[in-house]
């Protein structure tokens, strides 16, 4: 098994170059299902589960072709309806492919997505949703099998919670209905933006009508489009913390400073430096961190998927913090791995007291979920010495490239076998 030795604590310094969004181009590719002709993606990101994604498609009859850097779909003979356990259990997304599959052929059985670290993460927002449109399914042996004989029908539905998944897969699905959808209470997060986006390009009638409000008139046919998806806001994140937390000077590159406002602005309060351009933003950490509580919330909200990340930043900050997670029930598993590093950090619930003034003491470290496990690499690249981070294949599911980043700017980091 691969692992990764970091050895700190350099601070990192040049330009990191931001890939594609994951979480933007999983839907988009699960919507290309609705087309039957050819569709060129580019900027998605080398990822594990965009692989897994593609082999879930190919799975399902697309033929797709890599291209240096654009990714051919062609589903003109598309006619498959069977999404297999094997492929969907280490990715969550995996459900994204019911919605389109209903639209397009009126029936589909589906692998219920395997059981996941960070908690429960059920499916039943998206199924009593999709029900509304005229689907029928019952749950046998962890499918769903799903059919809808007379096609998926338009209807108004209020989402009981804001779910970014539920939220695209009823997009999707939408988009193929007959009449006109209203989706209300619908996430807002970028990716779904770059979703709608790509969906009405390809010919769909969707347009947001207020804040969370969103109306699809169905459409019966597509066209052949060229998308390149949005970057990936996680990512920079990612790195805009790692600067942070280092006390580099880092430009975070090919992004769009608007869509992360949010966490460049908490990012100031905390002390660092932060110098907005156009595609890009330039950090530079200081020595002294101040305190916060942080709640992570729905865009655009602070996002659950950097709550890890932001820890180790106020692990090092003058005074103690709170972090409360409102996405998630169980996602601090980070935190045991921290505190073997020196960290301070005890948990109630779903609120962490997050003690400052942390120099990190390096370790050897087991990595439990995506973004626990970039969480590791940031406090090790800043404790002195070797650390060693072990079943980094979490990390592989997300990250395109992070030694190499890393390495460009400084970092002593390498992947061992
Ligand atoms: C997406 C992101 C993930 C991010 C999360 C929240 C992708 C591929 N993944 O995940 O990185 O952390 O948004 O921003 O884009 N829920 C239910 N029933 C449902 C659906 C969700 O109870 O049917 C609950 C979940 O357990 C969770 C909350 O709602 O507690 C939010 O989940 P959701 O927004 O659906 O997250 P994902 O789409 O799975």
């Amino acid at each position: 098994m691969q692992k990764l030795e970091v050895f700190g604590a350099n601070k990192l310094k040049g330009q990191i170059k931001i890939s594609g969004s994951k979480n933007a181009s999983l839907p988009i590719l699960a919507a290309t299902l609705l087309s039957n002709k050819k569709i060129i993606l580019k900027n998605l990101p080398k990822v594990r589960d965009i692989e897994t994604m593609l082999a879930l498609l190919q799975s399902l009859g697309s033929k797709i072709k890599l291209d240096k850097n654009k990714t051919i779909i062609d589903n003109s003979k598309q006619n498959k309806k069977f999404a297999s356990y094997n492929l969907v259990k280490t990715m969550r997304a995996g459900i994204l492919v019911l919605g389109p599959l209903l639209a397009k052929h009126k029936s589909a059985k589906v692998s219920l997505p395997g059981g996941c670290a960070i908690g429960t993460r059920p499916v039943d927002i998206h199924l009593k949703a999709l029900s509304k449109l005229g689907v029928k399914y019952k749950i046998d042996q962890g499918y769903v099998i799903a059919n809808a004989p007379k096609g998926l029908k338009g209807n108004k539905i209020k989402f009981p919670k804001i779910s970014v998944g539920a939220t695209e897969n009823l997009i999707i699905a939408a988009s193929f209905a007959k009449g006109t959808t209203i989706l209300s209470n619908c996430a807002i997060e970028p990716e779904i933006n770059d979703l709608v986006n790509f969906l009405k390009e390809m010919g769909c009638n969707i347009k947001w009508i207020s804040k969370r409000t969103i109306k699809i008139i169905g459409v019966s046919k597509i066209k052949e489009i060229s998308y390149s998806v949005m970057f990936d806001r996680i990512e920079a994140g990612t790195y805009l913390v790692a600067a942070a937390v280092t006390e580099g000077n880092l430009r975070i590159s090919n992004i769009v400073p608007e869509i992360i406002k949010t966490e460049i602005n908490l990012l100031k309060k905390l002390g660092s430096k932060v110098m907005i351009k156009k595609n890009e933003v330039q950090i530079i950490g200081n020595r002294k961190i101040k305190n916060t509580k942080i709640t992570t919330a729905p865009y655009p909200g602070f996002p659950t998927d950097l709550q890890a990340q932001i820890m180790v930043l106020l692990c090092k900050a003058n005074k103690s913090s709170i972090i409360k997670e409102d996405i998630f029930e169980n996602r601090f598993m980070h935190v045991a791995e921290l505190n073997r590093m020196g960290a301070r950090i005890s948990t109630n619930g779903n609120k962490a007291i997050v003690e400052g003034n942390i120099n990190f003491a390096p370790a050897e470290l087991m990595a439990t979920d995506l973004r626990a496990s970039v969480s590791l690499i940031l406090a090790a690249l800043t404790a002195k010495g070797k650390s060693v981070i072990n079943r980094i294949y979490h990390l592989d599911r997300g990250y395109e490239n992070i030694e190499k980043k890393l390495k460009k700017v400084g970092a002593k980091i390498r992947r061992v076998n």
